[in-house]
C-alpha cells in the first residue's frame, strides 16, 4: 500500500464550498438492498435503477456512486458484468458514464461490522447489528450517490441467523419474510416515502419490544414499537409516553400527522450522538431514550422527553422536506431543535425552559462564535461535515427560527410553515426556501434578516435610555456591532427584534406609546433594530422607567448597558417577565464576581457585599416562586461563562472568587437553606412532573450550599439523603455534592455507589462523570487511572464523554491546571481515539481551539499540544480541521 505514503501537502484534506454546489447528473428512483448480515464480513448487494437528472447543469454528467472502506466484490449495468475499464474507482468514489435512463445497476460489496469502531455506516453493538448514516456513513454500506439531495425508494431485505438475531428491522413496513434452511431467516422492508440515503436504517439483534399504539386524529392507527437488550424492559415507559405526547403535539401545533403505519425506536449502547431519525426507525443512545425512577435523574427524563420529541419531529422538518447539501443542514436541525423547544415549553415550565437554553447558547454557542471554529448558522465551506454538528448550527440556528417567530407572531409562523410544508413536500431545499415561504405566507421581506444564517459572530447591542421629565419622554438609543471571525472581517447590520418594557418603580409595567402614535398599545413592544444606530422616543412617560430589554432573550445577542448594582436587584426582584428576572440576578452575579476576580488577582482580602446577600436571601424565601425558578435564579454563572465575560481567562482567579461567593452564601444564608432543604421534605413515590421537579431541585441546590459550609449537620443530612432515597436524581445530587469534598465518606460513597450499580451501564456513566467534574486538586490522577478501570472503554462514545470529555470540558479549573497536565492527557486521548472514532477524537480536541483567550503560559502548553497533534501524519480529517483551523 505503498501510495497511501502520501506527503503532508498532498495529504491535506479538501474543502467543500458552498458555492460549488451542483445538482446530481443522475437520480435514483428505486433501490433494492439484500444484506447477508455476519459480524466479520456482510454481504451487501444493491440494485439501482437511474435516470438523468432533468435538473442537472449538463446532460452529459457521470453517475457519481460514493463509497468509503468497501470491497467492491461485482458491478453489472444492464444484467452485463463490467470489467475494469468499464468505470472508475477509487478511495471515494465510483464513477459510470453514458447510462441511459431506466438503467439497472447491480453491485456486490463486502463490509466489516464488528471492526467498525467509528460507528458510522453498520456496525457492531453489544452483540446487535445497526447503522449511522447521517451524514455520510451510507457509502460506508454500499457505492450509492450519498447526498441528501438525491431522494429514493428503498426495500431492504436483510438475512441473518435466527437464534443470534431474531428481530430484523428496516425503514418503511414489513412485507415479507421466510426462513431458510441452515438456521437463517430473512424479513423484507419497504418504504413507501423517497428518502435521502443518510435517513436509511437496518437493526438486527435478540430484542424485546415494548409495543403500544396512537390514534391519529385523522383516525390511522399507528404501531409504536421500542426495542431494548432484555435487561432494558422495564426502562421503555418514557420514552413511550413521550412519543405519543411528540404525536399529539406536533398534530395540535403544527397540524402534522404521522405518515407511516409503524414507528420504531431502538436503543444502542454505543452511538457517537444522542439519537437519529431514520424514517420509522429511530435509532436512539440508550442514555437517551430508557429511564427508570431508580436509574434515571430528572434531567434524564427531562432530556428523553425532549429528545423523543426532536427525532419524531423530523419526520416533518428534515425527513419529508430535507435539506438539498449538507450546508442547510440548519434547514432541518435549527428548526427541529426550536420545534423540541417549545415541545418541553408547552409540557413544562416556559421560563425555565428558556433559561435553560439561553445558558447553553451563552456558555457554548457565544463560546463559539469567539474561537477560531466560529461559523455561520450556514456554513460556507467544510472539511468534514461531521465537524459542523455545532451549537451554531443546532442553537442559534433555532434562536434565527425564534426570531422569525417572534417578527411575524405566532398565526404568521404557523401559516409560514404550512407553506413551506405545501411547497416543499418531497424536496431537498434550502434555508433560503424556508425564509422565502415565511416572506410569502407573511407578505414581509427577510432580505436584511437573511444575514443571521450568512454571517457568523455574536452581536452586541448597546443601549442607553434618556429620561426627560419635563417632556415626560424615554429616549432610547440601540446600536450594534459584531466583531469579526474567520474569513468575515466586516459585518453587515442585522435585522434584530428587541422586545422591551419599561417599569415603573413599583415594578409595573407602563403604557407604551412611540412618537407619532396616537395612543399608547400594550405595555411592552417588540422594536425592530435594523441599522448600527437608531432611536426609539417613548411619550408620555411619567416617571424615570426602569428599563427591561430583550426580555424572553429575544435575539442571541450580547446587551451592553450600564446598569448600577441597584437597577439590577430591583429588576431581579421585580420584572414581570420571569426570563429577565434570572437574567438580572445572573447580571449582578456576574459584576459580583467580576470585581472579586479583580480582588483575587491583586491578593485583596475578598469580601461580598451585603446587598447582593440580601437579594439571593429574598429569592431563596419567595413562597409563591415557582420551585425550579428559584433554582435557577440562585445558581451561580458558570465558570465558563465568567471566563467569557474576562478580557483574559485567568481560570485559578475565577475558580476561587466563586468558590468564595457560594461558601459566603452557604454561611450567611446557612439557616434559609437548611428551612428550605427540611420543607416540604422528600416526595415519594418518585413523580414526573414540573412541581416535584422543582422541588427536587430546590433542595437539592440547597444541599449543596449547605455543604459548602462544611458543618457536621450539612454532612449527615447528605450521608442521609444517600441512604434513604430511592429516586436517582437525589442519590446522585448528594453523591456528586459530596465528591466536591476531601472527606472520608466520600470514597466510601462513591465504592457503595459503583458495587449498587456496576451491572447498569447509564448508571455507571454518571460515576464516572462525577468522578472527572470534582474540583479537588487530584481529579485528573483520579480520571486517568479510571481510564483503566473495568467498566472503561475507549470504544464507547458514552464512557469516553463521561469521563474525558467531562474532565476536559467541564472541570475548567482542573483541565486548565497551570503545569499543563490537562492538556497532555487530552492530546493523548486524541490521538488514541482517532484511529477508533475520529468523530469522537474531534469533539474531544476542540477543547484547545479557544487557546488565544488563555494567559502566555497556558497558550504555550496548549499550542504545543495542538502542534503535537498536526505533527501526527494519518490524521482523520475530523481532527485535522479542528486542529489546522484552531493554530491558524
Ligand atoms: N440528526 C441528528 C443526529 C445526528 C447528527 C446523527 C449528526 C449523525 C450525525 C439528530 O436529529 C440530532 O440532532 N440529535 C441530537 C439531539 C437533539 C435533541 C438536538 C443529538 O444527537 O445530540
Ligand atoms: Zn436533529
Amino acid at each position: 500500500m505503498a501510495d497511501f505514503a502520501k506527503d503532508n501537502a498532498a495529504s491535506t484534506p479538501r474543502t467543500i464550498y458552498l458555492k460549488d454546489y451542483q445538482p446530481p447528473a443522475y437520480l435514483v428512483d428505486e433501490v433494492s438492498l439484500r444484506f447477508e448480515l455476519e459480524p466479520a464480513t456482510t454481504r451487501v448487494n444493491s440494485r439501482l435503477v437511474v435516470r438523468r437528472n432533468p435538473g442537472a447543469e449538463t446532460s452529459d454528467g457521470a453517475l457519481q456512486l460514493h463509497g468509503q472502506n468497501l470491497e467492491l466484490a461485482a458491478i453489472q449495468v444492464n444484467g452485463a458484468a463490467l470489467d475494469e475499464a468499464d468505470y472508475q474507482l477509487d478511495d471515494e468514489q465510483l464513477l459510470l458514464d453514458g447510462l441511459d435512463d431506466g438503467a439497472v445497476i447491480e453491485i456486490e460489496t463486502l463490509i466489516h461490522p464488528d471492526t467498525n469502531t467509528a460507528l458510522e455506516g453498520l456496525y457492531i453493538s453489544s452483540d446487535m447489528f445497526c447503522t449511522q448514516c447521517e451524514a455520510e456513513g451510507f457509502r460506508r454500506i454500499t457505492y450509492f450517490p450519498d447526498r441528501p439531495d438525491v431522494m429514493t425508494r428503498f426495500t431492504t431485505t436483510l438475512v441473518a441467523d435466527k437464534a443470534r438475531y431474531p428481530v430484523l428491522l428496516s425503514n418503511g413496513n414489513p412485507v415479507d419474510q421466510g426462513e431458510m434452511e441452515d438456521g437463517r431467516h430473512w424479513v423484507t422492508w419497504q418504504d413507501p416515502f423517497p428518502k435521502p440515503s443518510y435517513l436509511f436504517a437496518l437493526v438486527a439483534g435478540n430484542l424485546y419490544c415494548q409495543e403500544d399504539s396512537f390514534r391519529t386524529r385523522s383516525g390511522r392507527n399507528v404501531t409504536l414499537k421500542i426495542f431494548v437488550e432484555p435487561e432494558n424492559r422495564n426502562k421503555c415507559d418514557h420514552a413511550l409516553a413521550s412519543l405519543k405526547q411528540a404525536m399529539k403535539w406536533d398534530e395540535d401545533t403544527y397540524g402534522r400527522e404521522y405518515d407511516l403505519d409503524i414507528f420504531m425506536i431502538v436503543a444502542v449502547n454505543d452511538f457517537n450522538m444522542g439519537a437519529m431519525e431514520n424514517k420509522g426507525l429511530n435509532i436512539f443512545n440508550a442514555s437517551c431514550v430508557l429511564a427508570s425512577p431508580e436509574t434515571a435523574t430528572d434531567a434524564d427524563y427531562y432530556n428523553i422527553q425532549s429528545i423523543i420529541g426532536h427525532e419524531y419531529f423530523h419526520n416533518w422538518s428534515g425527513n419529508r422536506v430535507t435539506c438539498r447539501d449538507w450546508f442547510q443542514l440548519s434547514l432541518k436541525e435549527g428548526f427541529t431543535v426550536f420545534r423540541d423547544q417549545e415541545f418541553s415549553s408547552d409540557l413544562n415550565s416556559r421560563p425555565v425552559k428558556r433559561i435553560s437554553d439561553v445558558n447553553v447558547l451563552r456558555s457554548f454557542q457565544f463560546a463559539q462564535d469567539a474561537s477560531p471554529m466560529a461559523h455561520a448558522v450556514r456554513p460556507d465551506a467544510y472539511m468534514e461535515i461531521s465537524n459542523f454538528y455545532t451549537v451554531t448550527v443546532y442553537n442559534k440556528g433555532a434562536e434565527v427560527v425564534r426570531m422569525i417567530c417572534n417578527l411575524v407572531g405566532r398565526e404568521g409562523f404557523r401559516k409560514g410553515c404550512d407553506l413551506y410544508f405545501d411547497r416543499h413536500d418531497g424536496q431537498a431545499v434550502t434555508t433560503d426556501d424556508f425564509v422565502a415561504a415565511m416572506e410569502a405566507a407573511n407578505g414581509i421581506d427577510l432580505t436584511q434578516f437573511r444575514r443571521w444564517y450568512s454571517q457568523a459572530g455574536t452581536p452586541v447591542i448597546g443601549a442607553s435610555g434618556q429620561y426627560d421629565a419635563q417632556t415626560r419622554t424615554y429616549r432610547l438609543t440601540l446600536t450594534q456591532q459584531c466583531p469579526p471571525t474567520p474569513g468575515q472581517e466586516h459585518k453587515e447590520a442585522f435585522h434584530i427584534p428587541v422586545e422591551l418594557a419599561l417599569l415603573d418603580s413599583s415594578g409595573q409595567p407602563l403604557a407604551l406609546q412611540l412618537e407619532g402614535e396616537s395612543s399608547p398599545a400594550g405595555n411592552h413592544r417588540m422594536l425592530e433594530l435594523k441599522q448600527t444606530s437608531q432611536q426609539f422616543e417613548f411619550t408620555g412617560i411619567r416617571e424615570q422607567p426602569v428599563l427591561s430589554l430583550l426580555s424572553g432573550f429575544s435575539a442571541p445577542v450580547k446587551l451592553q448597558m450600564e446598569r448600577s448594582d441597584e437597577e439590577l436587584a430591583f429588576l431581579f426582584a421585580h420584572d414581570p417577565d420571569s426570563f429577565n428576572r434570572w437574567n438580572a440576578g445572573q447580571t449582578l452575579a456576574s459584576q459580583t464576581l467580576l470585581q472579586l476576580i479583580e480582588q483575587v488577582q491583586q491578593n485583596a482580602t475578598l469580601s461580598l457585599q451585603d446587598n447582593f446577600v440580601q437579594a439571593f436571601r429574598k429569592t431563596l424565601q419567595h413562597a409563591d416562586l415557582d420551585h425550579a425558578l428559584i433554582t435557577q435564579a440562585l445558581s451561580l454563572p458558570s465558570e465558563s461563562y465568567l471566563a467569557d465575560q474576562c478580557a483574559s481567562v485567568d481560570v485559578d482567579a475565577i475558580h476561587t472568587a466563586r468558590e468564595f461567593m457560594r461558601k459566603q452564601l452557604a454561611e450567611q444564608l446557612y439557616d434559609s437553606f437548611l428551612d428550605v432543604y427540611r420543607n416540604p421534605g422528600p416526595d415519594k413515590p418518585y413523580r414526573f412532573d414540573a412541581a416535584s421537579m422543582g422541588r427536587r431541585s430546590l433542595r437539592n441546590l440547597c444541599l449543596s450550599y449547605l455543604l459548602e459550609s462544611g458543618s457536621d449537620e450539612a454532612r449527615e443530612l447528605c450521608l442521609s439523603q444517600l441512604q434513604h432515597t430511592h429516586n436517582m436524581t437525589d442519590t446522585l445530587a448528594a453523591l456528586s455534592s459530596l465528591s466536591q469534598h476531601n472527606w472520608p465518606e466520600r470514597v466510601e460513597q462513591l465504592n457503595r455507589f459503583y458495587d449498587r450499580w456496576k451491572p447498569d451501564p447509564q448508571v455507571i456513566d454518571k460515576w464516572f462523570s462525577i468522578q472527572a467534574g470534582s474540583r479537588l486538586p487530584d481529579t485528573l490522577q483520579q480520571v486517568e487511572s479510571l481510564l483503566t478501570h473495568p467498566a472503561f472503554r475507549i470504544t464507547n462514545p458514552n464512557k469516553v464523554r463521561a469521563l474525558v470529555g467531562k474532565f476536559c470540558m467541564g472541570n475548567q479549573v482542573r483541565f486548565h491546571s497551570s503545569d499543563g497536565e490537562g492538556y497532555r492527557f487530552l492530546t493523548d486521548r486524541v490521538l488514541e481515539l482517532d484511529s477508533i472514532n475520529p468523530q469522537m477524537a474531534a469533539r474531544l480536541v476542540s477543547a484547545l481551539s479557544r487557546w488565544k483567550r488563555f494567559d502566555s503560559e497556558r497558550q504555550g502548553l496548549m499550542q504545543n499540544e495542538l502542534q503535537r497533534i498536526l505533527a501526527v501524519t494519518g490524521l482523520s480529517r475530523d481532527v485535522f480541521e479542528i486542529v489546522s483551523k484552531s493554530l491558524d
